[in-house]
């Protein structure tokens, strides 16, 4: 028996094609698993606690609980709408959630993993409050970017315990934070790294995630596992505090399978207290370090079962850029893909197939148009709805005898290709080979000639059509697990049950087949669909997202101004980025200081004309990298007839003059 999970997505904000990355390929795993004759369980749930959730409901004037609500709800209504099926879909802000998390915890401080120390922490004097995680934000102690107080998430990514961030501030009111000693509780992490090391060697999964792993377990440092929150998952014995998202959100994984063991009358204890299941995570490679070495160490420290296999997914880029949701490279799945009327399949196909599970995926509407029309339409539903119309036309039931060997030796070889390809988590071959079977079967038609066939022996023709036949019902029986929706709607015309289809069932050829009219698997994406979405998507990276907001600006008070560090900037040094026809590296003195700042001026000011001049620099902007150039803040321009012009101050200042 096996159980597969897939990393809970946070309750705090829609899905988009990233989340995708993760779940899509568990789905299809699952499905082929299971029509390879695997009992399999598989759980997912929304992540409801955390200071994100918090921080974003405060914002929006709601209780955590009600922001919970809409994103869990709509969650459930994007994975059925892209056909991902768990036997349970949980939330860990429910009694049975906390229940478990709470006996886990109990259980770690019977054990004596858990030791309390009073540590130095953020504290927000005006808010009168500690500030966790997402509520300061400050400077990177190790590399010096701007950071969140629980990770480094625009310079080195790594992950900061409580107290570290230098320089914080409240991200609630804006004020300078101080620090203040209370009592918090660790996880002694340390301990762990021997059964770290030999668990790390056996783990099975991606090459990426183990790898990672590998490094990371050589320095472990105690792991706090306390917030100073209302909102999350009681410490047993401390009214004020709550266990980090961190903690209790993997035991999720635990609470969801009882649940589903309820439903399915499966015994939970056999999978997470008796090992008697393979364990197998699917995340992305964001988290590989919560899941190989936070968990696998709390899992121990409980005496609970272990992971077999950590899966992690690369992450998806959008349009060749790194995702990011603030600056517009972000595809919603719903708003976007659902809303235009695309099938759930085509994404779900492009999810796998692009590339390698382990590699970067790009998301572009051109590329995914023409894996579409040329891949998915043009090789496989064209060789489907050839074969199975001119079968009902010409034949209408279709005695089988007699198929090819050679069609049922491929068939064969494309069941391996795909168990293999599952064993090595690669989903791209998986479905390569159904692809090279659909095109195998195109040519196999074309050959055969069975149109000709008929009018001069229509025996010949009976056996060419049961061929053929045959490698539809294969391919569409290969094709299920990644492009549910319309298999099902193929298998009607042969009149065959997917529900109950098993990989074998491939290559047994049945007595007769009886046929009725296909429907067209297929819909061809229009050029006007693609061009309306790539508008959308530029029209996002600009900012201009929405026209008629930035109009209506909120008015904000001279505290809010005055986070801005405005200064006067001397263009020391321009210089073009090779293979970017707008943007232009600049070295700029910012007053005692020489700031590199990436723009896009490169079509309106020659390096030339740049070297020497005064500029209005905003000097405290989140770093960010532009065609993989730091850029550490931003010139100020304003724009002409889709030009920029360029704002000087009127008279000679000293580099770093503030404005104000
Ligand atoms: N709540 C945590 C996971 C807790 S698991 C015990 C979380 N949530 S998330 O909403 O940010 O992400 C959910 C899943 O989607 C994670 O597996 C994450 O790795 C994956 N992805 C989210 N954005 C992604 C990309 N842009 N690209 C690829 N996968 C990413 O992390
Ligand atoms: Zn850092």
């Amino acid at each position: 028996m096996k159980l597969v999970t897939c990393g809970l997505p946070y309750a705090n904000g829609k899905a988009h094609v990233g989340h995708l990355r993760t779940y899509v390929p568990a789905d299809v795993y699952v499905r082929y698993l299971r029509m390879a004759g695997e009992e399999v369980v598989f759980v997912c749930g929304s992540d409801c606690h955390g200071t994100p959730i918090v921080v974003n409901a405060e914002q929006q004037g709601l209780k955590p609980k009600q922001l919970v609500d809409i994103y869990h709800e709509h969650f459930i209504k994007i994975f059925n709408a892209l056909n991902i099926k768990f036997d349970f879909y949980g939330r860990t802000d429910s009694d049975y959630h906390h229940h478990r998390t709470t006996e886990i915890v109990k259980r770690l401080i019977e054990k004596g993993y858990i030791y309390p120390k009073e540590i130095q922490l953020a504290y927000c004097p005006k808010c009168q409050r500690f500030l966790p995680d997402r509520y300061v934000e400050g400077i990177c102690p190790y590399c010096g970017a701007v950071a969140r107080g629980d990770e480094c998430d625009q310079g080195c990514g790594r992950h900061l315990e409580p107290g570290e961030i230098k320089e914080p501030r409240c991200k609630i009111c804006g004020s300078k934070a101080e620090f203040r000693s209370q009592k918090h509780y660790f996880f002694k992490l340390t301990e762990f790294k021997d059964f770290l090391e030999r668990f790390l060697e056996n783990l099975k999964g991606t090459e990426n995630a183990l790898n990672y792993a590998r490094n990371w377990v050589k320095n472990l440092r105690d792991w706090c596992i306390t917030r100073n929150l209302e909102w999350g998952v009681k410490f047993p014995g401390e009214e004020n505090l709550v266990v980090y998202v961190w903690v209790d959100a993997p035991i999720g994984y635990i609470s969801f399978t009882e649940k589903a063991c309820e439903m399915k009358g499966c015994d939970w204890k056999k999978i997470w207290i008796d090992g008697e299941a393979e364990i197998v995570h699917f995340i992305g490679l964001d988290i590989v370090y919560h899941h190989c070495i936070f968990w696998p160490a709390m899992l121990k420290g409980a005496d609970y079962a272990l992971p077999s296999s950590v899966v992690a997914s690369g992450m998806v880029k959008v349009e060749g850029k790194t995702f990011s949701k603030s600056r517009g490279y972000v595809v919603w799945v719903e708003e976007d893909y659902l809303k235009s009327g695309l099938s759930p399949d085509y994404l779900r196909y492009y999810i796998v197939n692009y590339t390698s599970h382990q590699k970067d995926l790009n998301f572009s509407w051109e590329v995914f148009k023409e894996k579409v029309n040329n891949e998915v339409i043009a090789t496989l539903g064209n060789f489907l709805y050839r074969v199975l119309l001119f079968a009902w036309k010409n034949f209408g039931e279709v005695k089988m005898d007699g198929v090819d060997e050679e069609v049922l030796q491929k068939i064969k070889e494309t069941e391996q290709k795909i168990l293999s390809a599952l064993e090595e988590w690669e989903f791209k071959m998986a479905s390569d080979a159904f692809m090279e079977l659909a095109t195998y079967g195109n040519v196999y038609f074309q050959n055969a000639k069975p149109w000709g066939l008929i009018k001069t022996d229509k025996e010949a023709a009976r056996k060419a059509v049961a061929s053929c036949l045959q490698l539809a019902k294969a391919l569409i029986i290969f094709t299920y697990p990644v492009m549910p929706s319309s298999m099902e709607g193929m298998a009607k015309a042969i009149g065959l049950n997917l529900e109950k289809a098993k990989l074998s069932d491939a290559y047994a050829v049945d007595e007769v087949m009886k046929l009725s009219k296909p429907e067209v698997p297929f819909t061809k994406i229009e050029d006007e669909t693609i061009e309306r979405l790539q508008k959308i998507m530029e029209k996002r990276f600009k900012g201009e997202g929405d026209e008629e907001k930035a109009e209506e600006k909120e008015v904000i008070s001279i505290e809010d101004f005055q986070k801005l560090d405005i200064r006067i900037g001397k263009v020391l040094k321009a210089e073009k980025i090779k293979k970017s026809k707008k943007l232009i590296k600049l070295i700029i003195d910012i007053g005692g200081e020489q700031r590199q700042i990436v723009s896009g001026i490169a079509e309106d000011y020659t390096p030339e004309e740049l070297e020497g001049k005064l500029v209005v620099v905003l000097a405290n902007l989140k770093p960010a990298k532009f065609m993989g150039v730091e850029s550490r803040g931003m010139i100020l321009a304003a724009e002409k007839d889709g030009k920029a012009v360029l704002l000087v101050p009127e008279k000679e200042v000293e580099p770093g003059t503030r404005v104000c």
